[in-house]
């Protein structure tokens, strides 16, 4: 049976506001978007997921949505989402809209209605709940971004709950109007041709119905108290009826549409990518540069979902965390890391999410305090940098104002010299960051119908690794000095500049990662012959 088109497929995050800005207000948009999908398309991508265009009070850049059936006019209009739309199928590119079930906007009319006055129906439709006798919040949860989860009201006596900011109150899915409405959302985009949808925090959507205290426990270690993290507040077992709903309606189109989770942990995932619910939840690996714990924690996603209709979907970067040149050790040491972590992840059965400059070696980038605006910083005045240092705007070219994303400043600032980062600047240089990741998902178009699901892992030196998918040997080394390894079978390169010797002797580079074809099977393959320290 042929493969649906997003097992493995490897897909592109757009953060719209700042992809690409048509009409110079310094702000991203859809246009912006349409007009630069040939970099994607170029780079090898199948597919890419926009970050949320809906009309907001950008409390939390989008995720505060106050109409699900809009365009905000920063980013342009339906239309202008239509012409995207067709642009991209034009281009083969499939596209993924971002859904935002858990919360509104307090600005959505829902939640003015429900704030109104003290009988409002659409109280119903939120948590509220009377404060504490002694006026403390209706029970303990905290805000993922800081604070207690529980805000009063502006006028009236009750509190409402919000996991994230006081601007972004959480809906109630017991009341069946909620899960109504949301099945009225997909449809409209699905209508409108998008070929399925990134669900914002997956599997907090229902609440545990009795709003409980979350109990403390001791630390056995420490002696502090510290939350029960199995006093569960979400992943609510009422959730999986509404991804079966979800499901039912995404296999109703032709060919039928997809559901990404925003499920980051393993241990769940194996609850939610079943057949008739989720297709794919993210293996985010961020794991230190440590051979060992990139091996375990892909071991853990690969193991969480086995068999042949799901598998992980392998995650670098996103807009919510420290992009990984930083993480890995900044500058050309990270970026070198960077480099050969794609090629470890992009060898493994599964799909892959890019995220936009992640193609560019782009760092996490520093700025005043003052131009911050992610509400992680401003929630915990300061103590928490936040997100902005990878949502700054992409740079397209060199030498000209803000690299070419927009004409006026762009929303966040861009550090001096972000220009040489810029698409224009690495298209052309074989050396590039993008040149590499061009090559390796071109490497990976080429292979992907020979290579089996199966992974063998070598036996290799600490420091490095090395697995077998049929006849592709994908090898890393951690270490940063350089690695001999020796290989048994005739070899090739399949991606990189030739770093294999027909001898079978493979010299890699400090913090690098190679490809290798075996053209001729080793004499004895059973997975242990391969690798040795040389
Ligand atoms: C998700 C989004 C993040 C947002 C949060 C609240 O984790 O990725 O950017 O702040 O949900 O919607």
């Amino acid at each position: 049976m042929p493969q649906p088109w997003w097992r493995s497929a490897v897909f592109y995050q757009v953060y719209v506001r700042s992809f690409a800005d048509s009409d110079d207000d310094g702000i991203g948009d859809l246009p912006g978007i349409t007009s630069h999908l040939e970099h994607v398309r170029d780079l090898g991508a199948d597919a890419i997921w926009i970050t949320p265009f809906y009309p907001s009070p950008q409390k939390d850049h989008g995720y505060d949505v106050s109409d699900y059936f809009e365009v905000n006019p920063e980013y342009g209009t339906l239309d202008d989402f239509d012409g995207l739309l067709e642009r991209a199928h034009e281009l083969r590119l499939k596209v993924l809209v971002d859904i935002v079930p858990n919360h509104t906007s307090d600005q959505h009319d829902w939640f003015r209605a429900a704030v109104s006055a003290p009988d409002n129906s659409f109280r119903e439709r939120y948590h509220f709940a009377d404060p504490k006798p002694d006026g403390a919040p209706p029970n303990n949860w905290t805000s993922s971004f800081g604070g207690p989860a529980w805000s009063p009201e502006p006028a009236g006596k009750q509190w409402y709950l919000h996991l994230f900011a006081p601007e972004q109150p959480d809906l109630n899915w017991w009341n069946p109007a909620v899960p109504k409405e949301f099945e009225r959302i997909l449809e409209f985009w699905l209508d409108r041709s998008a070929d399925g949808f990134r669900i914002d925090v997956a599997a907090a959507l229902f609440k545990r119905r009795d709003l409980e205290d979350r109990p403390f426990l001791i630390d056995p270690i420490t002696g502090l108290p510290k939350f029960d993290s199995d006093f569960a507040i979400v992943d609510q077992p009422q959730l999986h009826d509404v991804y079966r709903r979800w499901r039912q309606i995404a296999n109703g189109y032709e060919p039928a549409r997809v559901l990404v989770g925003e499920i980051f942990d393993p241990r769940r995932h194996a609850k939610y990518i079943v057949p008739d619910q989720l297709h794919m939840a993210f293996a985010l690996i961020h794991q230190r540069w440590d051979a060992g714990l990139w091996r375990r924690s892909i071991e853990n996603s690969r193991r969480a979902l086995q068999g042949p209709g799901a598998g992980p979907t392998w995650t670098l970067a996103n807009h919510d965390v420290v992009r990984p040149v930083t993480r890995l050790g900044g500058g050309s040491l990270g970026r070198c890391r960077a480099r050969a972590a794609l090629l470890l992840l992009l060898g493994l059965p599964g799909q892959v999410f890019l995220y936009q400059g992640e193609e560019l070696g782009l760092e996490e980038a520093d700025m005043p305090d003052s131009a911050r605006q992610d509400p992680i910083f401003l929630r915990t005045e300061g103590r928490l940098k936040g997100r902005d240092g990878c949502r700054v705007p992409l740079p397209w070219r060199r030498g000209r104002p803000n690299a070419g994303f927009s004409n006026a400043n762009p929303w966040l600032p861009m550090p001096a010299g972000w220009d040489q980062f810029a698409v224009e600047a690495q298209a052309g240089a074989g050396d590039s960051t993008l040149a590499h990741f061009r090559r390796a998902l071109a490497a990976r178009r080429r292979l992907w119908n020979r290579l089996p699901e199966r992974v063998d892992w070598l036996h290799t030196p600490d420091g490095v690794l090395a697995y077998a998918r049929g006849p592709l040997v994908v090898a890393c080394n951690f270490l940063s000095r350089p690695a001999r390894l020796r290989l048994q079978g005739r070899l090739e390169a399949a991606s990189e500049p030739l770093v294999a010797e027909k001898t079978g002797i493979l010299h890699l580079p400090p913090n690098s990662a190679a490809w290798l074809l075996r053209v001729a099977r080793p004499r004895q393959a059973d997975g242990r012959e391969a690798l040795t320290s040389a």
